[in-house]
């Protein structure tokens, strides 16, 4: 009888353990941020974007160092952010204002389907449209991203096995490939499934496991470029935007989180989950990484300027990655995540109302060798904030 109770006793105590860590901890993890007043300060500082843009030629992209807007063109690799940021607005707020002008942005840049010089069709298009079509079914913007899904898979030659990213590199490497390009693969998954043509399937699968093989080190971080000669070898291992050959530059371990996370959702494939989380690993137990968890804009560059365009990319992935883990790694992953976007979301981070040049998050770096978008607001930094704001929103209604 003794031995009864002690057994009940014990077990009470473990079902206790097991609601208060189903339940209550995992929403402590993620009942901080106030998605209404975000998405107000959003609505508020993107009208003022809209009315400063009133064109459509040129697009929001950052800030110039005298202050000014730094705006670019419908070519330039950027140009689906303010699109694709607008949708996610919509998606909020359902008012019909934000979906006139997410589709005029969209369509803005509809004329780089015919686009074959750039690898990051997945960015341009798929970042506007593909969030316009999951909301609307508009079919226009189905038959844009089909014609910029075919430019962008002339850019893979089978012999090389990958897309390739630029057509030259430091004068001599004429295949450099480059770890943000594991990002386009979400839009060429998408057009398997539209068109039925499964070679973007297996070229995306090819891409990625080529990428797995040369881009990573033994502690899982990436190379930014691996360069190939024509048979598909290995010639070099550089940088463009980090701080060296062999630093890690935040947002190149921002794209490949996010880039792994993604092929694992289209796959199922573990491979690329196992690899997913050692790249989280890579990230989240980084000794330089700040206790606020927005990286140095390169992991070797403890006190120089911060990234938050890469930790809005982490954010956002680790958002999915959560939805793939279990147990401990997955209240790690909210935790962590909803820890980045809390920083985000502070003064530190955000905007004030009608400053900033009304982008919503400051301290981002493009690229800090060339000098240019250094400690700045960025396009894309915004919308993979917003995006982790809706994830974070629907994780939040889920539990
Ligand atoms: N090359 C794209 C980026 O700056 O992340």
């Amino acid at each position: 009888m003794y031995l009864f109770f002690k057994l009940v006793k014990s077990m009470k105590k473990i079902i206790l353990f097991i609601i208060y860590f189903f339940f209550i901890s995992l929403e402590s993890l993620i009942a901080q941020i106030n998605i209404k007043q975000e998405f107000d300060f959003v609505a508020k500082q993107y009208e003022g974007m809209l009315q400063s843009h009133p064109d459509l030629k040129r697009f929001p992209q950052s800030t110039n160092p005298d202050d000014t807007p730094n705006d670019r063109k419908s070519d330039w690799w950027c140009s689906g952010f303010f699109g694709g940021s607008l949708w996610y607005i919509y998606e909020y707020t359902q008012d019909p204002k934000w979906k006139e002008a997410a589709d005029k942005w969209s369509m803005a840049v509809a004329k780089e389907q015919y686009n074959t010089s750039t690898h990051d069709l997945g960015f341009m298009l798929y970042c506007p449209f593909g969030n316009g079509y999951r909301l609307t079914q508009d079919e226009r913007y189905k038959e844009i991203m089909l014609t910029g899904a075919k430019s962008l898979s002339t850019r893979f030659d089978p012999k090389v096995g990958l897309i390739k990213s630029w057509d030259k590199f430091q004068g001599k490497y004429t295949y450099p490939v480059i770890i943000d390009n594991m990002m386009n693969l979400e839009f060429l998954f998408w057009a398997a499934k539209a068109s039925g043509n499964k070679d973007y399937y297996k070229l995306s699968i090819t891409h990625a496991d080529n990428t797995l093989k040369n881009h990573f080190r033994t502690d899982n971080s990436s190379y930014h470029v691996v360069c190939y000669d024509t048979s598909g070898k290995v010639l070099a291992k550089k940088t463009h935007q980090g701080a060296s050959d062999e630093s890690a530059w935040a947002r190149g371990q921002a794209w490949g989180l996010y880039g792994y996370t993604v092929m694992y959702r289209e796959t199922k494939d573990k491979k690329y989950l196992n690899h997913a989380h050692k790249i989280a690993k890579y990230i989240l137990t980084h000794p330089n990484l700040p206790a606020d968890k927005i990286p140095y804009w390169d992991f070797s560059k403890v006190g120089e300027e911060r990234d938050a365009s890469a930790a809005a990319i982490i954010s956002s992935a680790l958002f999915e990655l959560s939805q793939y883990s279990k147990g401990k790694q997955k209240n790690n992953y909210i935790s962590s995540a909803t820890q980045i976007l809390e920083s985000l979301t502070s003064s530190n981070y955000k905007a004030d109302v009608g400053e900033n040049n009304y982008f919503l998050l400051k301290h981002s770096t493009g690229h800090k060798p060339n000098k240019s978008e250094i400690d700045v607001p960025i396009v894309y930094a915004d919308y993979y904030y917003l995006e982790a704001l809706l994830r974070y929103s629907k994780l939040s209604i889920s539990n």
